[in-house]
């Protein structure tokens, strides 16, 4: 992964969990009942997955685990997105940065077309190992789209068509969150794009309850973590960048954070930060 394959093997290791003994249960159901994978292999199948996946893309994400989370199913607006996308065959979700593309296969379970339903990520191999989580590479028809955000309409097509297409909800979970302040507003600038009027940008990404920017992952680097008033500042400026309006909802708290014992990606001020970011104009 760009932001992380660094070759600091042994760095790595700080953010590999031991193999899990059990699977939460949202994530067992998705991978009973849309995968069919035989409930006595499950947890083996996760961490085979997770295995192949940090040996080339080692992020706390897949090392912690995190992506057996479903962040989506969780978000106070899922009912209301998944009837968004149901009731209108014509409503497109992009999930941005979406890694072995979980969230995705839940609105597929719960009755979402796949045909609307599209992944973006700028590793091509982390969504191909998607198919492998989730067994579906002849049934799925979401489209992934090998897409470098900070290259937006210049990397030309597959992007200039997602521009051109537009999304009514693009779900963006721990992706901001990697990136120092000014690539963030590059990025959500980028991401602006191709947000339809009234669409959403939903999701979770780690905040702090005091804003700064903190040592990221990849040595000498830095990320932003923000907290609820960071963020309305940061999508004013892509606004007025932009020449579009956005509402900022969010809220902090504890849930997925280990305030108990202290790991290498997280600090006594770090919060999840949820959000909901709706284009007005
Ligand atoms: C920390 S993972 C989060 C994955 C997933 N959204 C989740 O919540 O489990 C971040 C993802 O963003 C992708 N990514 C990193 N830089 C990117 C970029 N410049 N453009 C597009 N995707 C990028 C990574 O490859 C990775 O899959």
């Amino acid at each position: 992964m760009a932001a992380t394959n660094d070759g600091h093997a042994t760095r790595h290791q700080q953010w590999y969990d031991p193999d899990l003994e059990q699977v939460n249960p949202q994530i067992r159901h998705l991978l009973e009942k849309y995968s069919q994978v035989p409930s006595g292999d499950v947890v083996k199948h996760v961490n085979a997955i997770r295995a192949r996946g940090f040996a080339s893309n080692p992020y706390p994400c897949i090392g912690y685990y995190r992506f057996l989370n479903l962040t989506l199913l969780t978000h106070p607006l899922y009912a209301s997105i998944l009837s968004r996308l149901k009731q209108n065959p014509s409503a497109v979700y992009v999930d941005l940065g979406c890694c072995f593309g979980q969230d995705l296969r839940q609105l597929v379970l719960d009755g979402v077309s796949s045909a609307q339903l599209i992944g973006v990520d700028i590793e091509g191999p982390l969504m191909e190992l998607g198919y492998e989580l989730f067994l579906d590479r002849q049934s799925l028809a979401s489209r992934f789209v090998v897409a470098d955000i900070f290259l937006g309409n210049a990397q030309g097509e597959p992007w200039t068509e997602l521009v051109a297409t537009g999304a009514d909800v693009v779900h963006c979970s721990a992706f901001f969150h990697l990136f120092p302040l000014a690539q963030q507003i590059q990025a959500a600038t980028v991401i602006a794009g191709i947000v339809r009027k009234g669409g959403v940008i939903v999701g979770r990404q780690s905040g702090s309850v005091k804003p700064a920017e903190v040592p990221a992952i990849k040595p000498g680097s830095t990320s932003f973590r923000h907290d609820v008033s960071t963020l309305v500042e940061m999508w004013e400026r892509v606004g007025a960048e932009t020449g579009t309006k956005w509402k900022v909802e969010g809220s902090l708290d504890e849930v997925g954070i280990n305030t108990a014992k202290k790991n290498a990606v997280e600090d006594e001020n770090s919060r999840r930060l949820l959000f909901t970011i709706t284009r007005e104009e």
